[in-house]
């Protein structure tokens, strides 16, 4: 081995160790930051790595590397732009876009590195085939799937279940040519008129599996694509021989799937669900989710006196709080609760929002104590004991339509906000959340509607707080 080789592998093993670190400093907010930090010192010296290795071998002519150098300036200013203009509320659309990408680039690797090898007739081995059919499946699945997912998200493609007759049946047949050709091709078979209808069976399942899932299973499916992503990754690296796209493929994949089992498991659904389809649409025929009850309105000042007087506040942030940026209005009047002596918890429900953790990331952005934050059993404990539910943009967490089967939001663990002894709801109309089904919960008589714009409503309620209080 050249003193080059082994200094090519060093880097990737400082950059390998760079991404456990930066994954471990992930686990806490107050590190975070720095996790990311770490990972992206890896990565530049991983993508470094490999240029130095590149430009040693001398295998790139002058047109590789004018593609080379164009398509990552592109791709990296593109990325740039992105990450840095994106509101909050459409982070997970742009994870998702960033999940096709990675798939489909993991696949075109895999296409690359089969069409090459048929057409020298080299010979195939397992140990390369096995990994190209997965890469080429999971990649081109991870591609399709996610601009499906990314377009429902950013409201292009109905956030509805999507299912056409005979749906399923389709999926079925794509499965079967999937497991086909991928077999077929797995045992060594060159055929490239074969990897291409795999492919192309690959790219329709992945349409056919994201199309029907809907409501409020979208977050579960894209923590499942960034999984695939990872594991297409992966399996290029097994596919070129490098052990850095391997090692880090494994950990999006490891702890994307770990994830996706975590929030599957807080969305009260099983994974294996979610790749059969139809999953998202009930156990059964669609029914009202129950709405049509009188709602009643109330005004700041009738909001001021309830919460005022209690002795004990829930707040149910919601995705209508991300929307409002109003995470410092809804601090400044816990703060003032509390400093009339008034108990404040704030119930964070883990798909509030619009991507995993979005509440605690928007309230620590306002240094709302991580104490005060209670997960899920501990909040409906709260809640029980609670005089007053503050709801300030939550629907789809807190609507009781999920205790019955036949609706999109159907088992789904829910905020139980109905326990508390009165609810406030802060949001600006009877608008539905992202499943799309009206929530009874407004019509309870024990709930008063303070219709505004969480960041204005807000910031009009401490100020009615203030003046009740003097
Ligand atoms: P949603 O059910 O989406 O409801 C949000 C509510 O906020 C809407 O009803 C809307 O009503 C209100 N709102 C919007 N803008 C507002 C503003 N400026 N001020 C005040 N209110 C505003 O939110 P949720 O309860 O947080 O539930 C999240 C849903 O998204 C779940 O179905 C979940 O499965 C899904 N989802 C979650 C994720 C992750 S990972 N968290 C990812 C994708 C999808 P008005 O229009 O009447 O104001």
């Amino acid at each position: 081995m050249s003193t080059l080789d082994t200094v090519i592998r060093l880097a990737y093993l400082a950059a390998a160790a760079c991404f456990i670190v930066g994954l471990h400093l992930m686990n806490a907010p107050r590190t975070a930051r720095r996790g990311n930090t770490v990972s992206a010192a890896g990565m530049a010296t991983a993508v470094i790595a490999t240029l130095v290795l590149v430009i040693d071998s001398g295998m790139v002519s002058v047109t590789g590397w004018t593609v080379l150098l164009s398509g990552s300036s592109v791709g990296a200013l593109a990325g740039w732009y992105f990450a840095r203009t994106v509101g909050m509320t459409a982070m997970p659309q742009l994870v998702s876009l960033f999940n096709a990408v990675g798939g489909g680039a993991a696949a075109l690797i895999a296409v690359h590195d089969f069409t090459g090898a048929a057409a020298a007739g080299a010979d195939l081995p397992a140990r390369i085939t096995v990994p190209t059919v997965l890469d080429i499946i999971i990649g081109a699945v991870t591609l399709t799937g996610s601009l499906i997912a990314s377009g429902k998200l950013q409201g292009i493609i109905s956030g509805q279940p999507l299912i056409f007759p005979g749906a399923r049946v389709v999926t079925a047949a794509l499965a079967v040519v999937m497991i086909g050709a991928g077999g077929y091709l797995a045992t060594g078979a060159a055929d490239v008129t074969v990897l291409v209808v795999l492919a192309l069976a690959a790219l329709a399942f992945g349409v056919t599996m994201v199309l029907p899932i809907g409501g409020a299973d979208m977050p579960v499916v894209i923590s499942l694509l960034n999984a695939f992503t990872g594991t297409a990754v992966a399996m290029a690296g097994f596919i070129i021989g490098n052990s850095v796209l391997i090692i880090a493929g494994a950990l999006v994949g490891a702890s994307g799937g770990i994830l996706t089992k975590l929030m599957a498991d807080a969305m009260n659904r099983s994974i294996a669900n979610i790749i059969v389809g139809g999953f998202g649409t009930g156990d059964g025929p669609t029914v009202d989710a129950g709405a049509g009850g009188q709602v009643r309105a109330i005004s700041a000042d009738d909001a001021a006196i309830q919460l005022a007087y209690a002795s004990h506040v829930v707040i149910v942030p919601g995705y209508g709080l991300a929307a409002a940026q109003a995470q410092h209005e809804v601090r400044e009047l816990a703060d003032l609760l509390q400093t009339r002596g008034i108990k404040v918890a704030y119930a964070i429900h883990p798909v509030a929002g619009r991507m995993p953790g979005h509440m605690n990331v928007l309230l620590a952005e306002a240094n709302v104590p991580y104490s005060q934050l209670k997960e899920m059993e501990e909040a409906n404990r709260e809640l029980a004991r609670a005089d007053v539910a503050l709801v300030i943009g939550a629907n789809d967490v807190v609507n009781p339509a999920a205790r019955r089967p036949g609706n999109p939001v159907s088992g789904m663990p829910i905020l139980d906000v109905d326990q508390a002894r009165s609810v406030i709801v802060v949001k600006r109309s009877m608008g539905h959340g992202y499943a799309g089904i009206d929530n009874e919960l407004y019509s309870d008589p024990r709930t008063g509607m303070y219709f505004a714009d969480a960041k204005k409503g807000l910031a009009e309620l401490a100020a009615a707080v203030k003046t009740l209080v003097g």
